[in-house]
C-alpha cells in the first residue's frame, strides 16, 4: 500500500509472477495513463488460531482470530463494458456463481456506487482466474471480492483509500478486509476489525484439498449444535439451565511463537473452534489430518470452516515431501504448496485503452 493511504497503480505488463516475492516486486506505485483493463492478484489465507464465541443476536458469531495470507493466488481482470459480466475459469469453476450473486459482481456494484457511477458507466466485465478451491476454508469467494474492489477502484479512478475499501469489503463478507490486507493479523467482531500482528520469518504450508466442499454457514450451525449436545450432556448444569461458552481470546502462546519466528512452536500452537463441526461433516479428513501429522508436519489443521486441511512444514523441500506423501496416502483429492504471509489484494498488471 502506497503512504498516503490509496492503493499503489501499476503499470507492469507481463505474465504473472510464481511466488511472493516476484509478485511484490511488480506492485508499483507510479501513476500512468487511465486504463482499458486492470487485473489484481489476491491471495488465499489460513486461520492460525480460530476462537469462535456463542452466536449474536444477528446469527454471527463473535470471532478472535490469526488471519495468514498464502500465495496461494486468484486473479481478478475488469474491462468498462456495456453491461456487467462475470466469466469463471480454473479451479472448480463450474461451482462458482457467474452471475450477481457472486462477491466479486457485488464488489464491483458497491465501488460503483461509492464512485457516483450510474447505468453504463457502472458496468464491468469481470474474468475471475481461480486457483483458490471452492467452498474450501480459504476464504476464495472473499479474495475475488478484495481483487474486484481494488481493480475497480483503479479502473474507474474512484481514489477511495485502503481504509475505505477495507469498510466497504466488511459489508460484502465477513473476510474480505483481510483479503484486502493480507499478511498476519489479528481478526475479532465477524472477523472484519482487522489489527496487523507482529510476526517474523516465512512459514510452508502444504494444503490438501477435500473432494467436496464446506457450507460456512452449515459449519458454524454444525458447531452450535455440537456444543449444545455438549452442554446438555455435561456434568453440572448452571442453575438457569444455560451454559454460556466462554468469549474467544487471542492465544498469547501462539502469538509469542509468531513474533519468534519459530515454526515448531507455531505449530503447537494452531487451534480452530470449528475444526470438530468440519470433521462431523467430513469425517475423512480425519485421515488426512492424521496422514500429515505422520509425516512430521509442525501443526496440523482444518483451515476456517474447511474442509482443506492445512500443515505446516519445517521447511520448503519439507512441505513438498508432504504433498507428495499426502497424494501418495490418496487422503484428499488435490495438493498445494504455499507459503505466508504474502502482501494482500494488489494491482498488478494494466492495459491501457490507447
Ligand atoms: O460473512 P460471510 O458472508 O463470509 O459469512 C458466511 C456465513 O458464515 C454467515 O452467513 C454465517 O452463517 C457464518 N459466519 C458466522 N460468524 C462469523 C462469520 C461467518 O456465523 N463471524
Amino acid at each position: 500500500m502506497s503512504q498516503n493511504g490509496k492503493y499503489p497503480r501499476c503499470q507492469q505488463r507481463g505474465s504473472s509472477p510464481a511466488d511472493g516475492a516476484a509478485y511484490d516486486d511488480q506492485i508499483v506505485s507510479s501513476a500512468t495513463e487511465s486504463a482499458a483493463a486492470v487485473t489484481a492478484r489476491v491471495p488465499a489465507k489460513v486461520n492460525l488460531q480460530l476462537a469462535v464465541g456463542p452466536a449474536r443476536p444477528d446469527g454471527y458469531h463473535p470471532l478472535v482470530t490469526v488471519f495468514h495470507a498464502v500465495s496461494l493466488f486468484d486473479e481478478v481482470t475488469v474491462w468498462q463494458a456495456e453491461r456487467t459480466s462475470i466469466t469463471v475459469t480454473g479451479e472448480n469453476a463450474a461451482a462458482v456463481p457467474a452471475d450477481k450473486t457472486n462477491l466479486a459482481w457485488r464488489a464491483a456494484a458497491a465501488i460503483a456506487a461509492a464512485a457516483g457511477r450510474k447505468a453504463r458507466a457502472a458496468a464491468v466485465r469481470i474474468e475471475i482466474r481461480k486457483r483458490i478451491p471452492v467452498a474450501a476454508g480459504l476464504a476464495g469467494g472473499s479474495a475475488d471480492a478484495a481483487a474486484a474492489l481494488v481493480a475497480c477502484n483503479e479502473l474507474w479512478q474512484a481514489g477511495l483509500s485502503a481504509a475505505e475499501l477495507r469498510q466497504i469489503g466488511g459489508d460484502l463478507g465477513s473476510d474480505v478486509p483481510f483479503a484486502l490486507l493480507g499478511g498476519t493479523a489479528v481478526g475479532r467482531g465477524r472477523g472484519e476489525e482487522l489489527t496487523r500482528a507482529l510476526a517474523s520469518g516465512t512459514y510452508h504450508w502444504a494444503l490438501a484439498f477435500a473432494p467436496a466442499g464446506l457450507s460456512t454457514a452449515e459449519v458454524y450451525a454444525t458447531c452450535d449444535r455440537l456444543r449444545a449436545a455438549r452442554s446438555q450432556s455435561g456434568p453440572v448444569p448452571p442453575a438457569d439451565g444455560s451454559r454460556a461458552e466462554p468469549a474467544p481470546a487471542l492465544s498469547h502462546e501462539l502469538m509469542s511463537a509468531l513474533r519468534s519466528g519459530d515454526p515448531a512452536a507455531v505449530g503447537q500452537f494452531l487451534s480452530n473452534d470449528l475444526q470438530p463441526a468440519a470433521l462431523s461433516l467430513q469425517p475423512a479428513l480425519r485421515r488426512t489430518l492424521a496422514a500429515g501429522r505422520e509425516y512430521g508436519a509442525l501443526g496440523a489443521i482444518v483451515s476456517g470452516s474447511g474442509p482443506t486441511c492445512a500443515f505446516l512444514a519445517k521447511s520448503s523441500a519439507h512441505a513438498r515431501e508432504i504433498a507428495v506423501a499426502l497424494t501418495g496416502a490418496g487422503v484428499c483429492r488435490a495438493v498445494a504448496r504455499a507459503s505466508g504471509p504474502v502482501p494482500g489484494a494488489a494491482l498488478v498488471r494494466q492495459d491501457s485503452a490507447s
